[in-house]
């Protein structure tokens, strides 16, 4: 074995004397860091005073740890991976740069984690480049209004809640009442659309990953989508970097120009894990115990998210964050922070969801505040008005409730809502195209089911759906043309729809 030029040989004295009379040390460059506690997913380490936040740290061991806390004579920092031998004097080096994923266009179809390595058992793909995890946000002069729809397959949605290519709607809500499902839907919903999606589970267990897996498989939809998984089991380290990972991801391809669609599910877990390194890291607490550049996190994460103008490639990233409340209280500290990042939200509503309206959606409480204006101009000519309609029906109806007599227009508006809200349920795994959205917009707009019983609604809808299956008429058809036709299939059913006047 070579000697070590710094350290004296080990072994019998004359050989160390031997060392000793060609003592000539020389200069070394690197630095080493000793670690000086190690535990619940974080390690101290002394010395290396040249590290910056955000850096990598070597261990001799092969764990590997990001810089988080730059301390006086110690630096924090969180364990990514973790061997069994680390422990207290296990050296540590810091190489130049900050951590990298290797993206390829041989992503889609994969299940990773946040570091690149493969969770489905096949090979790690071949890098095409390595982008890093904590990026800057494209600069204003690269970025472009929303201006393209992005179709969710989600009636409500897309009529209601238009979301355009390269907004930020933030999915909010909470446990079990559907939030992944919406997701998972719009996702699905890319199919065939050209839009590259990422999904991001963050601290989930183990079910619930292989579920969204499964459920996109069976549903051809992990050929065009990249699973990045820390599961709760994970390091806390891989789950705060999941969602950066999977933004990383989806810019390579959208400084390819393509359209990318990204799922955060949670980001209320994500908080919680930087909470609970941060609190072991003894940073100061702030309100409900979250540090305080939480908000700055998932700024810095969402910004990340928007549509490039043309000279900057015209690609585009929509992220879809997710959001656990507790007791539906939209006013904490971490959603309030996302409703103020992002351009708006869809909210799910615990009374809905028991009451059977599915996608639970509250109509009332969701908002897009910039997607009304990428809607396609005839959608938006239909569904204009529907919303202020809808939300002013619910109102009556609380009325109607208290036995109040109404008006016979307000009977008539009544009758619309209800029959309104049964199109708009819909169960989780059935996304609506665009045309056949169109189709019951024109059909509900012509009033085509004022006669229709609200119980026979969702047949007619069937019918309706098969309907569209064989026709060739688009978004750019003339409206005569839909009003013809969908009159026409509405009558087939002779399931007591279509209004005398409208024929
Ligand atoms: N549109 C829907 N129609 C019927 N059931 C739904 C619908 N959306 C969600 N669900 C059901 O609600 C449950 C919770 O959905 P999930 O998406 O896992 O909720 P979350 O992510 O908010 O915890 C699931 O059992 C799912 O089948
Ligand atoms: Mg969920």
């Amino acid at each position: 074995m070579e000697d070590d030029p710094i350290l004296p040989p080990t072994g019998p004295l004359r050989r160390q004397a031997a060392w000793l009379e060609r003592y000539d040390p020389p200069l070394r460059l690197t630095e080493e860091g000793r670690v000086i506690s190690v535990g619940d997913g974080i390690a101290w380490v002394s010395g290396l005073p040249s590290t910056a936040m955000d850096g990598v740290l070597d261990f001799a061991d092969g764990s590997r740890g990001m810089v988080f806390d730059l301390s006086e004579g110690r630096i924090g920092t969180v364990l990514l991976h973790q061997t069994a031998a680390l422990a207290v004097g296990t050296a540590g080096r810091s190489p130049r740069g900050t951590l990298r994923i290797a993206v390829s266009n041989d992503l889609p179809g994969r299940v990773i984690d946040p570091l690149g390595a493969p969770l489905d058992g096949v090979a790690a793909c071949e890098p095409a480049a390595w982008y890093p995890l904590k990026a800057k946000s494209p600069p204003i002069t690269a970025r472009d209004f929303v201006h393209k729809p992005l179709y969710s397959g989600i009636a409500i949605i897309d009529t209601l809640i238009p979301i355009g290519k390269g907004q930020r709607q933030l999915v909010i809500g909470d446990e079990g009442l559907g939030r992944s499902s919406v997701a998972l839907d719009a996702v699905i919903n890319q199919r065939g659309k050209g839009v590259c999606c990422v999904y991001v589970l963050i601290g989930q267990k183990r079910s619930a990953v292989v579920n969204t897996i499964q459920t996109l498989r069976q549903y051809q939809a992990l050929e065009f989508t990249t699973v990045v998984v820390a599961e709760a089991s994970a390091l806390p380290g891989l789950q705060y970097l999941a969602p950066f990972a999977g933004c990383a991801i989806a810019e390579f391809w959208m400084r390819q120009g393509r359209d990318t669609l990204v799922v955060y599910d949670d980001l209320a877990t994500h908080a919680k894990t930087y909470r609970e390194l941060s609190l072991l890291l003894r940073r100061p607490p702030g309100r409900e115990a979250y540090p305080g550049d939480i908000f700055s996190v998932h700024a810095e994460l969402l910004e990340r998210a928007t549509c490039l103008n043309a000279a900057a490639g015209g690609g585009s990233m929509t992220a879809l964050p997710i959001v656990e409340t507790l007791q539906g209280e939209i006013a904490a500290y971490i959603p309030t922070n996302l409703i103020s990042i992002t351009d708006g939200q869809i909210y799910l509503d615990r009374n809905l969801f028991a009451g059977g309206f599915r996608p639970a959606i509250d109509v009332a409480r969701s908002v897009s505040r910039i997607g009304g204006q990428a809607q396609h101009p005839r959608i938006k000519e239909e569904a204009g008005r529907m919303k202020l309609d809808y939300l002013q029906f619910l109102e009556l109806e609380v009325f109607t409730r208290f036995g109040a007599r109404l008006e016979a227009s307000m009977e008539a508006a009544i009758q619309r809502g209800r029959t309104l809200r049964e199109i708009l349920k819909q169960d989780r795994l059935s996304p609506q195209s665009i045309e056949y959205q169109m189709a019951w917009l024109v059909a509900f707009n012509e009033g085509l089911f004022a006669d229709t019983p609200v119980e026979n609604i969702a047949v007619c809808l069937r019918a309706l759906m098969g309907r569209m299956e064989h026709t060739d008429l688009s978004l750019d058809s003339p409206r005569e043309a839909w009003v013809a036709s969908v009159t026409q299939w509405l009558r087939q059913t002779g399931l007591g729809g279509v209004h005398e006047q409208a024929t």
